[in-house]
């Protein structure tokens, strides 16, 4: 889960930072010394790229040390900065560590994989340039469009995103404690009966989700929705506490979650970023490491296949969670790992970065080619949108070269990972983004995890024949309602599309298809008509919080919404984006780092702050003794 944060990125500029460097950097101490006492003296105040990473080098030198060093010395500075409670800092580190370590042994500092690892862990250093000579080997584009609606009676498909099931919530514990989801008896103050915040039965805005909240939207759904014809469910899980998440835990909040979801019948899956332990830790196959999460794969595969069948079930587990399967109906449903294009999966940050990590954009265009040449429809379903801040830019573009030439075979995309109700277009070019160069769509489908606003799922109206998107109803319930704890959530609808902007538009025929075209006329009425957007930013925040977006965050918003492409969305890298504190975009106020997995990031986050690199320091001296500041940095040591 990740917020589209972009906002955040332009309006927030917590350090005073001198012009970055947008290009590969040669660290400082390539240039003058390297002796890590001197790195640490030249890198007091570590404000850009080159300055990133010559911290690269002295934590590299760490790394070769060992993971357990490497381990002690960074929860050592993560207790002294205080960034996290230190039970905070030993779990995460502990776990998300060994991999930091392995990528800095592998990393050569100073080339793109270095920028990139400074780019997402500091903020220190700007996109580089999407590397366009790789391609996949993808068949020229037949002249096929695609099909106009049928006019046949539509189907309901049900969308649920994000659960984030917290089996130890517990009724009548603190909801106020320090940590990033409460409802837990952290400490004994936080015990019911002890604790003047206590939490009630079915959740709470600071929490992930209870059994008894999770239990409410499947029965809403059932009588809501009695006749959907299937539902889909685009990952997300594990519940937030992820310095505590073990593989135990994986495996049992995972087959937890499925026995409930069963009630729904018929569901298609995605495995989502916090579906492992540690949090986001998919090994690609060419990483040779011990740290595996072929059991969630499998346990994945066991829960899953009486839904999508024994051999998209085998595919589960052999193909690194991603699957291929058709529905009762015919439809081709394609559920990608989107992990391997997630910038925060830092296996993914080894020696030379893969292009193509598990071969899964091939997998991906293969079965595109059988499913156009069987002349079948497709939805592809994934959990992290491939045109957020959190993609690899690289990827994101070869995923959109897939996508645009399967723009007639692939009906819509869905996706989840943010929390928020939004949606994402993608275009034949993105320098003349128009109704006309409009090519396809993206639904992102907002959380049922109280953390981010209140509660929802959506239901979708579709063609049963072109399985194209006619209409979209998100339902929700309102935590704060004064009967919620009492009487329990009550669902209801919240808005459809057609009926809110469909009307604006003029287009409220019930078989008229949701076309990328009508997006991106939704987004011009955005530009033209501020009432509408400002209802569009609050919908979007699941009618949680003060909405008011205006200004950059309002070009920033309808950038984002027009970039299935990553390195179109208007992101923009700000230093220490990742420091435990709220910050204010416009007035929306988001927790940095709420959506993110990694609690590592914003723990080594903490080496730019004003005592760092004292902290370092003293850590280093600490756990290597005083000799280890002599050390001579090996230049690009990869063994
Ligand atoms: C969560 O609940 C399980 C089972 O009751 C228990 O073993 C575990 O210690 C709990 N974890 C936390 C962090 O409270
Ligand atoms: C949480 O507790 C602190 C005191 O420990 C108090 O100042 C604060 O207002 C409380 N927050 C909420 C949301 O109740
Ligand atoms: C939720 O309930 C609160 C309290 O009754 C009310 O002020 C608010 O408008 C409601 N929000 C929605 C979206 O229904
Ligand atoms: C989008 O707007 C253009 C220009 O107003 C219009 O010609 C076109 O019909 C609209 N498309 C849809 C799908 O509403």
């Amino acid at each position: 889960m990740r917020c589209l944060s972009i906002v955040l990125f332009l309006l927030w500029a917590p350090l005073v930072v001198p012009a970055l460097s947008t290009t590969s950097s040669t660290p400082l101490a390539l240039t003058k010394r390297d002796v890590i006492s001197d790195i640490l003296n030249d890198i007091k105040d570590i404000a850009t790229c080159a300055g990133c990473n010559s911290l690269l080098l002295v934590l590299q030198a760490l790394a070769h040390t060992g993971n357990d060093n490497f381990v002690k010395v960074i929860t050592a500075v993560c207790t002294a900065t205080k960034k996290e409670d230190p039970d905070v800092c030993a779990g995460a580190i502990g776990l998300e560590g060994p991999i930091l370590a392995h990528n800095l042994r592998q990393m050569t500092v100073g080339t793109k994989t270095a920028d990139l690892f400074c780019l997402t862990v500091f903020g220190l250093c700007q996109w580089p340039a999407v590397d366009t000579s790789f391609s996949l080997p993808l068949s020229s584009k037949p002249s096929i469009s695609r099909p106009a609606p049928s006019n046949k009676t539509p189907i309901k498909v049900v969308h649920i995103s994000d659960i984030h099931i917290d089996l130890n919530y517990t009724t009548g514990a603190s909801y106020n404690c320090t940590k990033n989801i409460c409802c837990r008896p952290y400490t004994a103050d936080d015990e019911p009966g002890v604790t003047e915040y206590p939490a009630g039965p079915y959740g709470n805005s600071a929490c992930d989700t209870p059994l008894s909240l999770e239990e409410s939207m499947y029965a809403a759904i059932q009588s809501l929705v009695p006749s959907r014809a299937f539902s889909i469910f685009t990952g997300d899980v594990v519940e937030g506490a992820v310095w505590l998440v073990t593989d135990n835990e994986v495996t049992l909040d995972l087959q937890s979650a499925n026995s409930h979801m069963a009630s729904l019948g018929q569901v298609y899956p995605v495995i989502g970023n916090h579906d492992a332990s540690p949090v986001n830790s998919f090994p690609p196959r060419s990483v040779d490491t011990d740290i595996s999460t072929q059991y969630a794969y499998d346990t994945l595969s066991d829960a899953w296949s009486s839904w999508i069948g024994a051999a998209a079930a085998d595919e589960v587990s052999t193909n690194f969670g991603s699957y291929s399967t058709l529905t009762a109906s015919g439809l081709r449903i394609i559920s990608l790992n989107t992990n391997f294009w997630y910038k925060q999966n830092f296996w993914l940050y080894e020696k030379t970065m893969e292009n193509d990590p598990s071969g899964m954009l091939s997998w991906l265009a293969a079965q595109l080619e059988a499913a156009e040449a069987a002349g079948e429809r497709v939805w592809l379903l994934g959990h992290m949108p491939m045109g957020a801040s959190d993609a690899f830019h690289d990827q994101s573009y070869y995923f959109d070269t897939i996508i645009q030439r399967f723009d007639a075979t692939i009906a819509a995309v869905f996706y989840g990972h943010t929390h928020k109700d939004e949606f994402e277009i993608a275009y034949s070019d993105y320098n003349k983004q128009s109704a006309s160069t409009a090519t396809m769509m993206s639904y992102i489908a907002p959380a049922l995890t109280p953390t981010s606003g209140n509660p929802t799922f959506r239901v979708y109206d579709v063609d049963p024949v072109t399985y194209g998107v006619l209409d979209m109803h998100v339902y929700y319930t309102n935590l704060s309602d004064p009967s919620y704890q009492t009487f329990g959530p009550s669902w209801g609808l919240l808005y459809s599309v057609k009926d809110t902007y469909g009307t604006q538009l003029g287009y409220t025929d019930p078989s008229a298809e949701l076309t990328p075209a009508f997006w991106h006329n939704l987004t011009v009425l955005f530009e033209n008509n501020d009432d509408v957007f400002q209802e569009y930013i609050s919908l979007k925040n699941r009618k949680a919080g003060n909405d008011a977006c205006t200004g950059t965050c309002k070009t920033s918003e309808i950038c984002q919404l027009r970039a299935a492409q990553s390195q179109y969305n208007c992101g923009v890298v700000s230093p220490g984006i990742n420091f435990k504190r709220d910050v204010v975009a416009g007035s929306v106020i988001t927790t940095a780092g709420e959506c993110d997995g990694s609690r590592a990031v914003p723990i080594l986050t903490g080496l730019l702050g004003a005592d760092g690199i004292a902290n370092l320091r003293a850590g280093l001296v600490d756990v290597l003794g005083q000799a280890f500041l002599n050390t001579v940095v090996p230049l690009n040591s990869t063994d």
